[in-house]
């Protein structure tokens, strides 16, 4: 039987998720929204492309959430996106009335499913769904990490002008201004950038990851970036669908790793088919270290803010 993502937001981050997942066949694909009309029209567009991409999978749209029973995968993208000038964490009160709805539909319809959160402030949106589900840690993850690795490594790539598959990038921390780019754990055909890049310059790109998403903003001044991070869903969605013991920086709830406990925060994580399978520890200098505590201290001021 094929598999079933569910994905709750029609939006550019969410219809582009299905995008990416019908067009990898993946899975099934139902794509839920309030607004009337437009996840039945996405949905029926991108079913409409399918002969074309020779993709055996059927996407389907709807405003309710009988449709998404029994989802192996459930992607909330459900909120409103940043606009020029916004951080993630102006977003917070709204998003999270939002988030706290939408988990408690999705948890009555598909009770055994892996929740991957994507609506900002993230990390704090995560710790929502966590407590809103009441599924254990293994099944609640926040994408993040994939994202701003994805958008260092590409950084990476221009300047040395290498493949970006020779690219490798760990961004730890939260999603925000305060997230964690480890240079040092960060390659190029296994050679530690520290040794190719200068670190004046090192330090440009280092800022440029962690105003990456404010800069796409910056441009679109309506919306937010929604290919790379709907890719990095997908990338995620694929270790689970296919139990691939990938790791990968994710948002995970942390009881205790990196000294953290009972928040989410990005950290490397293996996903296979039970979701969060195992979080990776990596010996951290006392500054990376202090950095992730910092970002850890910002996460939990905006859960002290909505009581999660
Ligand atoms: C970004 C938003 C989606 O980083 O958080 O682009």
């Amino acid at each position: 039987m094929r598999k079933k993502v569910s994905i709750v937001g029609a939006g550019n981050v969410g219809a582009t998720t299905a995008h990416w997942i019908a067009a990898k066949e993946l899975a099934d694909v139902v794509l839920v929204d309030v607004v009337e009309g437009i996840p039945q029209g996405k949905a029926l567009d991108l079913l409409e492309a399918m002969p074309i991409a020779k993709n055996d999978v059927t996407v389907t749209g709807a405003n309710g959430y009988e449709a998404t029973a029994n989802s192996d995968i459930v992607v909330i993208t459900a909120g409103i996106p940043r606009k020029p000038g916004m951080s993630r964490d102006d977003l917070l009160n709204t998003n999270f009335k939002i988030m706290s709805d939408v988990v408690s539909k999705v948890v009555a319809q598909s009770p055994e499913s892996i929740l991957i959160i994507v609506s900002n402030p993230l990390d704090a949106m995560a710790q929502a769904a966590f407590r809103q589900s009441g599924f254990n840690r293994e099944r609640v993850i926040g994408m993040a990490g994939v994202l701003d690795s994805a958008r260092f490594r590409a950084f990476i790539a221009a300047d040395l002008n290498v493949s970006v598959e020779n690219v490798t990038a760990f961004v730890l921390g939260g999603h925000g201004d305060t997230m964690v780019p480890l240079p040092r754990y960060s390659t190029v055909a296994g050679i530690p950038i520290t040794e190719l890049i200068a670190p004046a310059r090192l330090a440009e790109l280092v800022q440029r990851t962690r105003d990456g998403g404010a800069e796409i903003v910056k441009y679109l001044k309506s919306g937010s970036a929604y290919y790379a991070p709907s890719a990095a869903v997908t990338e995620m969605a694929e270790a689970i669908l296919k139990d691939k013991k990938k790791i990968l920086p994710c948002a995970a709830y942390l009881q205790g790793e990196y000294g953290i406990e009972g928040y989410f925060i990005g950290v490397p994580c293996k996903l296979g088919s039970a979701g969060l399978e195992q979080i990776v520890e990596i010996k951290l200098t006392p500054e990376e270290d202090a950095m992730l505590k910092k970002s850890a201290a910002a996460v939990k001021d905006l859960c002290s803010v909505i009581g999660v």
